[in-house]
Order: C-alpha cells, then structure tokens, then sequence
C-alpha cells in the first residue's frame, strides 16, 4: 500500500544537484556528531552505514587509520551516485563502497561482518515494519558487542505536526508534504523499542543551531 517513490524522488531531486567536493580533512561537523564518531570507531574495523545520504558521516569514519572497511548503502540512486563519485575523487573507492537498495539488500550482508552501524536519520523515517527489520539486520550483522550509532529527529507536538502540514497515516506514521514519512514517538518510546535489541551506552540531544532543533542520539552496544 505505501512505498518509497516519493522519498526517492525527493532525495534524487536533493543529491542530483549536489557536486562532489575534494574531501577536506579538517572539514568539521557537530562536535557532538564529530565525538560519537570517534566513539563509534575505537576499536571498530569496518563500519556499516544504512541511509547514507551525502556519506558525510561514513567518510568521516573512513578518516581514521584503524577503520579498512566501510560500506553505505541508500535507497536514492543520486545519493549512491553522488557518494561514488565524491570517493572516486578522494581515492577512496577501496575503503568505502556504496550501494543502492533496500533493507532487503541487508539480507545478503553476512553475519557479524561489520564492528559498526550507523542508522543517523533514518528509523524514523521508514515504515514500522521495516524499521524492525533494519534493527533486526544489524543486530544479525554487526560483531557481539560492536557498536551501533542512532540519530532521530525531533518529536514533534500536535501543534508542530499540524504547521509542518503532515499527514496521519496510522499510529504515529505520518507523512510530510514532501512526502517523507516521519514516524514520531516520544524518547521513551524509542528507548523502549531500542532496548530491545542494544544495551544503551549514552543518550543525548544534538542541538543543530541552523535548523533551531534537535537530533536524539543513542550510542549503543549490540549485546548478543
Ligand atoms: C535524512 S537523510 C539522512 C542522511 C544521513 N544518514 C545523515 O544523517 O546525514 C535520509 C537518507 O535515507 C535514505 N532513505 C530513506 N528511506 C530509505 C530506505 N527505505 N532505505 C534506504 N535508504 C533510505 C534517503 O535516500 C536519504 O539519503
């Protein structure tokens, strides 16, 4: 009944007009964001990044000398598009491989093969079913006790849900006018999901000064 058409559109329109840059080192990001990455990658090998939009935060990943593998994975072709080229152009093509698909693609991935997951932005933004089934993957796929990162948007009120013009679905699945779904639990009801599947090491808030809102962010451990 509901599918991704839209949300392809919207992110092939985005990263279609985005042009690869020379890959900048001292490129920053949130310090907050900058901070869990480091987290992520101690002692980790190989990281998994599932929605990777632009691969901002995998290619920070692949930054550092202990990280060999890294792989992302979304479902906009232009975005997959746009992350290949910006690794052709740093020559970075042999650690960081992307490809385009869906969670089914996760299926063919084998069992603890990854240190590291990052899912920044995305469980929230697909349907409930598949968000089990993301969690569920990752869980299969990365290592006992490797590390996995989750980002969330904001809650948002009743009254911000009606500006924003979305549209109830079912549950708490809503969609915006741009066609993007937006599943929107409370922190406790996110804490409850995730704890079933990772022991949570840290929560915390991003505040993004540029779009004057938080990110909710977990760092976890896959407790197997
Ligand atoms: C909000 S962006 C986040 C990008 C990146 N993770 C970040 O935090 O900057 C969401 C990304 O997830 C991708 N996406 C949305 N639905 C998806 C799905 N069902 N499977 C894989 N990728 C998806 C979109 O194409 C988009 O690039």
């Amino acid at each position: 009944m509901y599918n991704y058409r839209r949300t392809i559109s919207f992110w092939d329109d985005i990263f279609g007009k985005q042009t690869p840059k020379h890959y900048d080192k001292s490129m920053k990001i949130h310090k907050d964001l900058e901070s869990a990455i480091d987290w992520i990658s101690v002692g980790s090998k190989s990281i998994l990044d599932y929605g990777c939009g632009s691969g901002a935060m995998i290619f920070k990943c692949a930054e550092k000398d202990n990280i060999c593998k890294c792989l992302g994975i979304d479902i906009s072709p232009k975005a997959v598009e746009f992350c290949k080229s910006t690794a052709r152009l740093n020559n970075l093509e042999t650690k960081v491989e992307f490809c385009c698909g869906q969670i089914e693609i996760l299926e063919k991935i084998k069992e603890n093969s990854f240190d590291a997951a990052i899912l920044s932005n995305i469980i929230d933004n697909i349907m409930p079913n598949d968000a089990e089934l993301l969690i569920n993957n990752i869980k299969r796929i990365v290592t006992p006790n490797g590390k996995i990162l989750i980002k969330l948007n904001p809650y948002l009120s009743q009254e911000q849900i009606e500006e924003c013009g979305c549209k109830l679905l079912y549950d708490n699945l809503y969609v915006e006018s741009d066609g993007i779904y937006l599943r929107n639990l409370s922190t406790t009801q996110w804490k409850d999901f995730i704890e079933q599947f990772f022991k949570i090491e840290e929560y915390k808030e991003i505040y993004f000064e540029q779009f004057n809102q938080s990110n909710r962010m977990f760092l976890l451990i896959n407790s197997k």
